[in-house]
């Protein structure tokens, strides 16, 4: 028979044994309640995030509509050109892409393709009758006419967008040899984009209708570059010509 001072004792340990226990409830109850806040911050988190990414699309497909409109109007003041942004563009990232370019481009590939798209939109300010003149321009017209990529990159310097563009702009009449415009910048000097955008402009350009000759053809167009070729970036146009060999660059189909 257990002594009085021993079921003391028991008591003892077991009231020091609830309050433990109550102790623990109290410790779970409030991780409970701090996991319960941490779920909800959770979910709050991924609600967040998917109204970040329904703005993201919305956003996306707000400058998608404004590139296209912008291309649109590019072309409709220059009708000659139409779908000529879009060959540039699609020729200079098959350029931009090539594994024997190494370059920090690959990473920037979706804006490269906005600024080809742009390349020509300081041609919305060069009157009409210069962009659509059926003989070749005087002097002072071809003048005029060269000073589309400045006023191009004056339209877009306030806007503050990825540079890429701004330089693809400026720079896209930039001859590898020193002899473009606008600044006569030489080699290297000429940002990338800006040289793969040259080589895909004139091949464009020599391979489409302008207002005042019919586009040459394909062997045509490659002989007179090959003729001016010290005004391409050497290693893109090695690259140019292998992409135009394995049929993967080619004339616009005939409207
Ligand atoms: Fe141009």
């Amino acid at each position: 028979m257990k002594s009085h001072s021993s079921r003391e004792s028991e008591r003892k340990e077991i009231i020091r044994q609830q309050k433990l226990i109550t102790k623990h409830e109290k410790t779970i109850e409030k991780q409970k309640q701090i996991i319960a806040r941490q779920l909800q911050a959770l979910a709050d988190s991924e609600n967040a995030l998917k109204v970040k990414d329904q703005l993201y699309l919305e956003a996306t497909k707000v400058i998608d509509g404004l590139l296209k409109l912008l291309t649109t109007l590019i072309e409709l003041r220059d009708p000659y050109t139409k779908g000529h942004s879009v060959r540039v563009m699609e020729i200079s990232l098959l350029l931009a892409r090539h594994p024997n370019l190494e370059s920090h481009l690959r990473e920037n590939l979706v804006v490269f393709g906005y600024a080809c798209l742009l390349h020509d939109i300081g041609k919305i300010v060069i009157p009409d009758y210069i962009l659509n003149k059926p003989v070749l321009l005087t002097e002072a017209e071809r003048l005029m006419i060269q000073q589309h990529t400045e006023l191009g990159f004056k339209l877009v310097e306030p806007l503050d967008l990825n540079p890429i563009i701004g330089e693809v702009i400026l720079n896209h009449h930039e001859n590898f040899d020193g002899t473009g415009y606008p600044a006569r910048l030489k080699g290297k000097e000429i940002p990338l984009t800006a040289r793969i955008v040259r080589i895909a402009d004139v091949f464009d350009a020599l391979t489409s209708d302008r207002p005042y000759r019919k586009a040459y053809s394909l062997e045509q167009a490659l002989s007179i570059m090959e003729k001016q070729k010290s005004q391409f970036d050497p290693e893109l146009y090695k690259i140019f010509l292998s992409l135009v060999r394995e049929n993967k660059i080619l004339p616009p189909a005939p409207a």
